[in-house]
């Protein structure tokens, strides 16, 4: 309510809106305080906002969601080993379908393949959502795709609304990451707990690079963040929100049919691999071609020298292009 209004919002009006006493108004204010806002109270006028912090914290990303179900529990850490791991924790205690966990910093953030996930604090967006489908474990890896496209959404859109039209794209390198010039902006890492035929749960997590000023020597030529690429920096609680919005929406576009049937030609526009050669590096047998577009289960469509099509499974291989990183 506070970062919404143009002025000061009176005490009163809190407790009315809220439902709450003037003491767990006025403790609630403390505890902003606490995490960084700056909250000005004036006598006979109220409260007014007058710094907003960039954390990572219930009351950010509870205060902008718009959602119905995803991240509608949010659990946010200052310091975790791995949201994807914390979530998995929090799974096998029951925790419900569409918990979103985050943190500031990871001590032992996952890439895919065993890679390592250089989490520094602060800079970036570490979040991982718990979901309990009702679909079958071989559909899994089309939640990877889910996820891809809500978050390439949620980034153009914070894109757009600072920088107008000119305001750079981001695109998908299928099937995990997100990309921004070239360069890698986001990852995700899909996990799950299975059965033969049934699902226990899914988590499938992203990091998307904010607000890093620059990055370890090892990546600094592949990695990028959002404000190396627009010279200013975002709201890191505004973009994990509006992600869940967008997945929210994809989400239950994908289960209606359990297929990408109606969010291929979407996820295809962002796709910065399409009518590219692309090497497919699958073990033993790497070939070169050109990429058509996915399927409606998720899979690159590559047609070869031959004009052969084939399907790349994402689990299988990995995809490069012929240029360097994309
Ligand atoms: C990749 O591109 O290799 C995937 C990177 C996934 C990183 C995210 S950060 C939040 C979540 N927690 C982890 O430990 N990994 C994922």
């Amino acid at each position: 309510m506070l970062r919404n209004a143009e002025g000061y919002v009176s005490g009163q009006e809190l407790c009315e809106q809220l439902g709450v006493s003037r003491t767990a108004v006025w403790k609630m204010i403390g505890q902003l305080k606490e995490e960084g806002y700056q909250i000005e109270g004036v006598k006979n006028r109220g409260y007014r906002i007058t710094f907003i912090p960039d954390v990572m914290t219930e009351a950010e990303i509870g205060s902008r969601l718009d959602t119905k179900v995803m991240g509608r529990c949010c659990i946010c850490y200052e310091e975790t080993d791995s949201t994807n791991t914390q979530a998995k924790r929090l799974a096998e205690e029951k925790a419900p379908h569409g918990t979103l966990v985050c943190a500031e910093r990871q001590t032992g953030g996952k890439g895919r393949r065993g890679r390592i996930w250089s989490s520094p604090s602060g800079e970036a967006v570490y979040m991982s959502l718990l979901l309990r489908p009702l679909i079958h474990p071989a559909h899994t890896s089309m939640l990877t795709v889910v996820m891809g496209l809500a978050a390439v959404k949620a980034c153009n859109e914070i894109l757009k609304n600072q920088l107008g039209d000119d305001a750079p794209r981001v695109q998908i390198k299928w099937p995990n990451d997100l990309v921004l010039g070239g360069r890698k902006l986001a990852g995700i890492l899909t996990e799950l707990s299975t059965e033969v035929d049934y699902i226990n749960y899914v988590v499938v997590g992203i990091g998307i690079n904010v607000n890093s000023p620059s990055f370890p020597e090892e990546i600094s030529s592949t990695a990028v963040s959002l404000a190396m690429a627009a010279g200013k920096t975002f709201s890191r609680g505004e973009l994990a929100a509006c992600c869940m919005k967008h997945f929210e929406t994809c989400y239950d576009k994908f289960l209606e049919k359990e297929s990408l049937e109606d969010l291929k030609e979407d996820y295809e526009n962002y796709l910065v691999n399409i009518g590219r050669q692309v090497r497919v590096l699958d073990p033993g047998k790497e070939y070169t071609g050109t990429a058509l577009g996915i399927d409606q289960e998720g899979e690159l469509l590559v047609e070869r020298e031959n004009g052969e099509i084939t399907t790349v499974y994402a689990g299988e291989v990995s995809v490069r292009g012929i240029y360097g990183y994309v």
